[in-house]
This record gives C-alpha cells, sequence and structure tokens, in this order.
C-alpha cells in the first residue's frame, strides 16, 4: 500500500483543486430554479469517473434528478463494491449568515481543523465525501491494485428524500447487485477517534393546517370570541411532548428497540464532552427525554420536532389580526423497530384528537425513511473497522448516527446488501447550515482509508 501512499502525496494538491471546481456548482436539488445546475453537477461528476478509468459511465433520467451510474469490473470472482453518495446539497439560504459566498469555496483554519477545512456548501455533504471514493479509486487504478470489482452510484435527489432511486433501484436489480455498498455519509467522533456509523435513525415528516374563521379578522372585534388558530396549534404542539419530554403521540413508543446497558455503557464510554458541546452550540442548558444521555438522545430515541410554524402577520411593524389559519412542518427521527408508515398514521390520529371543536385540521405528508441498525459481526463491518484501524492507527468505535439516509434500508431490502457506513465528516461540520466546511485531514484520511477497505474486503470475502 506503500506506492498508495506517495501516488496521494504527489497528487494532493490537484485532488483538492478538482473538489473545489466541483463545489462551485450550485447543484440545490430542493430548488427548481437549480434544476440546470444540479445537472451540471451530474455532468460533471460523471465526467470525473470517466476520467479515472470508470466504464460504462451513463446519466440515468429519473422523473426528477439524474442519477450518475458507472462500474468497472475487474474480475468475476472477485466482490463487488456499490459506491452510493449524493452529488446534490441543501439549499444555502440564510446566505447572509455564510462568512464566505456558499459556492465559492475557501480554505481557512479552524480550532477542529487545524489544517485547514474547506468551506462551501456540500464539502462535506457529500461532495466531498463522494469525491474521496473518486480518488480513492484513481490511485487504485493507477496503481494496479484494484482487488474489487466497483460499481458507483450517484444520485441528485438524497437532500429531497430520493424520490427516484427507489424505482432505480427497483428497475435495476440486476444491473447493481452487489456483495456490500460502501457509503460515505456520516461522521466520525473526532479526529483522533475515529468511528463507524452503526445506525441511522428513521424519518417521518408531516404538515400540518388549523383552519379557524373562513377569513382573517380583526382581533379587536372578534379577538376573545373566535379560536386563533396560531394559538390553538400552538397549544397542540405543546402538548406533544410531556413534562419529561417524552413524545405523547399514542403508541409512538410501542416499537423502538430497547437497548441493552451493555450497549448502553458502550455508547456512553464514547468521548464526549457536555460543556464543550453547549459551548460551540452557545446554549446554556440541554434539554432531551429525561433518563437519556445525549448520545442516547440522538442515538437510540426516536424525536419530535417542529421544523417550520407560520400564519398570520409576518411583516415589517405590527399588524392586529387574528389569522385564518397556521401551519407548521413537523418531523419525528425513529430508531430501530419503529415503521414510519404506522407512525404516520398514529401521528395523524392523535393531531386530529388532539383539535378542539373550533378549529379544523389537514394533517398531509412528506417523505419518510426506516431507520437503519449496521450488525458488526458482519465481513464487511469487520473489513471497515479493519481500515479505519490501518489509517487511523486506532481501532473504530462503533456509534449510532441520529441523521438519516432513506435509501440505506431499502438497499437492503431490494438489493439484499448490507451497507458500511465509513463517513468521515465532524459532526461540528455544520452541514445544512450556514458555513459547511470539510477538513482537510478528513478529506485526505477518507482517501487513504477506503482502498484499505478494498483491500480486507477482497482478503475476508476469499476465506
Ligand atoms: N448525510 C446526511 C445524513 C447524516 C449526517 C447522517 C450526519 C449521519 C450523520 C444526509 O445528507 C441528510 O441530510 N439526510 C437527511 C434526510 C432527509 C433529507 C430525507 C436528514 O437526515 O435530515
Ligand atoms: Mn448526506
Ligand atoms: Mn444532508
Amino acid at each position: 500500500m506503500k506506492e498508495l501512499k506517495g501516488y496521494l502525496e504527489a497528487n494532493k494538491q490537484r485532488f483538492l483543486d478538482e473538489l473545489l471546481e466541483l463545489l462551485r456548482i450550485p447543484s440545490v436539488s430542493a430548488d427548481p430554479k437549480h434544476t440546470g445546475d444540479v445537472r451540471r453537477m451530474a455532468e460533471a461528476t460523471a465526467e470525473h469517473l470517466k476520467a479515472v478509468g470508470v466504464d460504462h459511465v451513463e446519466i440515468c433520467d429519473t422523473a426528477g434528478h439524474p442519477i450518475v451510474y458507472g462500474e468497472k469490473m475487474v474480475n468475476p470472482k472477485a466482490p463487488t463494491v456499490l459506491v452510493y453518495g449524493h452529488y446534490d446539497v441543501q439549499p444555502a439560504d440564510p446566505i447572509s449568515l455564510w462568512d464566505s459566498p456558499p459556492f465559492e469555496p475557501v480554505v481557512k483554519k479552524t480550532s477542529l481543523h487545524p489544517e485547514g477545512a474547506i468551506f462551501a456548501r456540500g464539502a462535506c455533504d457529500d461532495k466531498g465525501q463522494v469525491f474521496m471514493h473518486v480518488k480513492a479509486f484513481e490511485m487504485m487504478v493507477k496503481s494496479d491494485m484494484l482487488p474489487c470489482n466497483v460499481k458507483f452510484m450517484i444520485e441528485g435527489e438524497e437532500e429531497v428524500g430520493s424520490k427516484n432511486l427507489d424505482k432505480f433501484c427497483r428497475d435495476n436489480q440486476k444491473k447493481l447487485a452487489c456483495d456490500v455498498v460502501l457509503i460515505s455519509d456520516t461522521s466520525i467522533i473526532d479526529h483522533q477517534t475515529p468511528s463507524l456509523t452503526v445506525g441511522l435513525r428513521g424519518l417521518c415528516y408531516m404538515e400540518v393546517e388549523v383552519s379557524g374563521p373562513n377569513k382573517d379578522l380583526h382581533s379587536g372585534v372578534y379577538g376573545g370570541a373566535v379560536a386563533n388558530p396560531i394559538n390553538v396549534l400552538c397549544q397542540m404542539i405543546a402538548s406533544l411532548h410531556d413534562a419529561k419530554r417524552h413524545v405523547t403521540v399514542k403508541g409512538f413508543y410501542d416499537d423502538v428497540e430497547k437497548v441493552s446497558s451493555k450497549e448502553r455503557k458502550m455508547m456512553n464510554a464514547a468521548p464526549y464532552d457536555e460543556k464543550r458541546y453547549m459551548k460551540e452550540l452557545g446554549v446554556a442548558d440541554l434539554m432531551g427525554e429525561k433518563g437519556f444521555s445525549t448520545i442516547e438522545r440522538t442515538g437510540i430515541r426516536p424525536t419530535l420536532d417542529v421544523n417550520g410554524i407560520w400564519g398570520g402577520y409576518t411583516g415589517e411593524g405590527a399588524k392586529t389580526v387574528l389569522p385564518s389559519k397556521a401551519f407548521a412542518k413537523i418531523s419525528m427521527r425513529l430508531v430501530a423497530n419503529q415503521d414510519p408508515h404506522k407512525i404516520e398514521v398514529l401521528f395523524q390520529k392523535h393531531f386530529e384528537s388532539l383539535a378542539p371543536k373550533s378549529v379544523k385540521v389537514k394533517v398531509t405528508a412528506h417523505h419518510g425513511g426506516w431507520p437503519v441498525v449496521v450488525p458488526t459481526n458482519s465481513v464487511e463491518y469487520k473489513a471497515s473497522e479493519k481500515a479505519m484501524e490501518q489509517a487511523f492507527g486506532k481501532k473504530p468505535l462503533p456509534q449510532r448516527g441520529g441523521g438519516s439516509i432513506p435509501i440505506v434500508a431499502m438497499f437492503d431490502q431490494v438489493l439484499n446488501a448490507k451497507s458500511v457506513l465509513m463517513g468521515f465528516g465532524l459532526d461540528s461540520d455544520d452541514i445544512h447550515s450556514p458555513n459547511e466546511h470539510y477538513g482537510l485531514f478528513n478529506f485526505y484520511k477518507g482517501i487513504e482509508t477506503i482502498p484499505y477497505f478494498y483491500k480486507y474486503y477482497a482478503e475476508m470475502k476469499k476465506k
């Protein structure tokens, strides 16, 4: 593997420069204004795959944004790795809170990234992490050291729920046949503490509408006599948690996996500095479900959060109005064994039951996704563990991530393949926030680690 290290050293700057170019493309999947940019990003991704020697590279059109696919089959007897990632990014808003423009990448040092970090939307989530796979592949091909068959499937709709990837996978089961799915779209604990993600939360995303009077009213003439939908909505939302911060939706916890005290102990042994955590977030205290630590609250417990709430007058100055309608977007993060469809129904029933007769409520569902638990006794896990240990000089800790990648559960069901969640970001990299960044250390460490995975996976599969 010495030749690979030499190759990486010799090409570091070029790898970085190439990534910076990709970060200039505003491939925001949620915003129709950027549809052309999303396609440009698909094309640029395809060009990079071709340039490093991936065969049969194609841009597969879907009902939404395209999927970039390509493969390199080196040996029918060797195992096949399907690399999954996404080239789309979250909207950059609010842009005024960025220290530098979101699509004009700059490298700056930070306290957690003393070697420097790339600041741009998508730097960590997920362009930087996808690009590590492209460059690791380049190194292996150029050094004649690619021990596995590789398939790349890079999508453009992860940030909007992977709506069309599901169908693509079902329609292309043969083409996508593989032994393992390799994904870098998660975090490590810190530079000195490598970790592998062994759980992802599921998601159930709802929107609610509360309607009162058939038009906006004068809040003096009618106020006090007619239900105010915003007041009512706030009360309904407030009742969704009890004093111990449990979610009150009936049946919400019925299927939640009970994690053994042994595993809980292990989770809580991971390094975590609560004071620093609060300081970084600018909060004087934390808040969450009673009886669970922060690591448990984000790793093994389901949650309910309001993502947005609106209605009435929000313009400049004051307008005295009793609004006709109020709205909120409410999401629930789910954990192992919770069924997003079932939770959707439970939430709808519960929320409707909360409404007083003076208002009407409408509950609709947005995207959802199943939670994921990754076994740690599989060949793929052992190979990724060994790869990280080799690169970091330390065995990685298994860690449950709080975020969601809804499509991972589908890989298991449709492609019958387990996923390795070997991400290299930090939770503090501000993904989805202003000033998203990705450490140069993390970028290069990822490129170094990936070929070890291929090596150990091929060896372990042979046995
Ligand atoms: N890469 C993230 C998910 C993630 C981040 C998992 C950090 C674990 C640690 C992914 O791009 C993401 O943002 N997912 C969305 C899913 C949604 C848009 C359907 C999420 O978690 O909100
Ligand atoms: Mn991502
Ligand atoms: Mn994301």
